[in-house]
């Protein structure tokens, strides 16, 4: 089997071409800065290959070629500070130049010679409001600015169906796991002593625990029935309070100190909604096939993840 990984330098990407490579897939990761990257070979093969992430120029172009899967990691960080029309611009530009230049690069290929599937990951964020039910696929994502990014990066992989590849688009909650920037984010307040409920602490935070995010995208490579739309979050959605209730016993710290909304929107002006809003994501689909979560428990999976 071989899969490409675009974006593959980055915490999602290092962490899927190990898995991969361990299982004996012929693992390719394109970079723009591929001298900076460092291989995973293991039983498999790992290669880095560098490209421009917005032109078909170069030879990477040819290891689409025969590929089983095409995999579209890259995008810079919402969490990213901040959010100027600058800011905003990049978080688009990001998203949707990689993956149009995917695209472009499986038309210029023989239609017997493309890549089978084309597995284009996007984020929970435009679940913005849901609150009542855990939102499901079918739920109307929110029009604010992350929930329009969501719209345009799917909108972007989907002229790949016209071309014969199954494309299906992971949506990811908040990744937990080692190293993860946000888990880093979450956590700082909470060793600095000020953690605590933020704005009403009612807020739903969805998440995914590593292992399962790499065992979902393993079970969509391997599903070629499964296409669209795919939420890939922890059947243990919780509110903001309890998130913070639960790192303060992980790390030993009181987690009492409350921050109000207003203080977080006149920091953060539109970015606040990546704190204050509130996303109650549920893995519909990925119940229907029968995938089971390791990590369903937020306290238990933070645990794990901060060692
Ligand atoms: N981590 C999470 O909690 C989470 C949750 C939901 C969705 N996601 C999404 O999943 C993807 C991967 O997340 P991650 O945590 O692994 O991110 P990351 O560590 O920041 O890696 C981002 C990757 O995107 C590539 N990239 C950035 N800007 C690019 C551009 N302009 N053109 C081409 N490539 C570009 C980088 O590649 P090079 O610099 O090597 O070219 C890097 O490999 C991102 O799109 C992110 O939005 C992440």
């Amino acid at each position: 089997m071989k899969v490409v990984i675009a974006g593959g330098s980055g915490m999602l990407g290092r962490a899927l071409g190990a898995s991969l490579v361990a299982d004996g897939v012929d693992v390719v990761r394109l970079s723009r800065r591929p001298a900076a990257n460092v291989s995973v070979d293991a039983t498999g093969t790992d290669r880095i290959v560098p490209w421009d992430g917005r032109t078909t120029d170069g030879a990477w172009t040819t290891e689409l070629t025969d590929a089983d899967a095409v995999i579209d990691l890259c995008g810079l960080s919402v969490g990213t500070w901040p959010w100027t029309s600058g800011t905003k611009a990049r978080l688009r530009s990001s998203r949707l130049e990689p993956r149009t230049a995917l695209v472009d690069a499986m038309r210029g290929l023989p239609a017997d010679r493309r890549p089978r599937t084309f597995i284009a990951i996007s984020g929970t964020d435009g679940y913005v409001g849901s609150d009542e039910v855990p939102a499901d696929e079918s739920t109307p994502l929110a029009d604010t600015f992350l929930g329009r990014l969501c719209e345009d990066w799917e909108a972007a992989a989907l002229p790949a169906r016209d071309l014969g590849v199954r494309v299906v688009l992971p949506r990811t909650s908040v990744i937990v796991g080692r190293g993860a920037p946000v888990l880093a984010r979450l956590t700082l307040p909470v060793r600095l002593f000020v953690g605590g409920r933020i704005g009403s602490g009612r807020q739903w935070f969805s998440w995914v625990h590593l292992d399962d995010w790499l065992a979902a995208i393993r079970l969509l490579l391997d599903r070629t029935d499964v296409e669209g739309v795919v939420n890939i979050a922890s059947p243990g959605a919780l509110q903001q309070a309890e998130v913070a209730r639960a790192l303060g016993r992980v790390l030993h710290r009181p987690s009492v100190v409350w921050t109000p909304g207003f203080v977080i929107r006149l920091a953060l002006g539109g970015q606040s909604d990546l704190i204050l809003g509130s996303r109650r994501v549920g893995p519909a689909r990925l119940c229907d096939l029968g995938f089971d979560f390791t990590w369903t428990d937020f306290e238990a999976a933070a645990r794990e993840a901060l060692g």
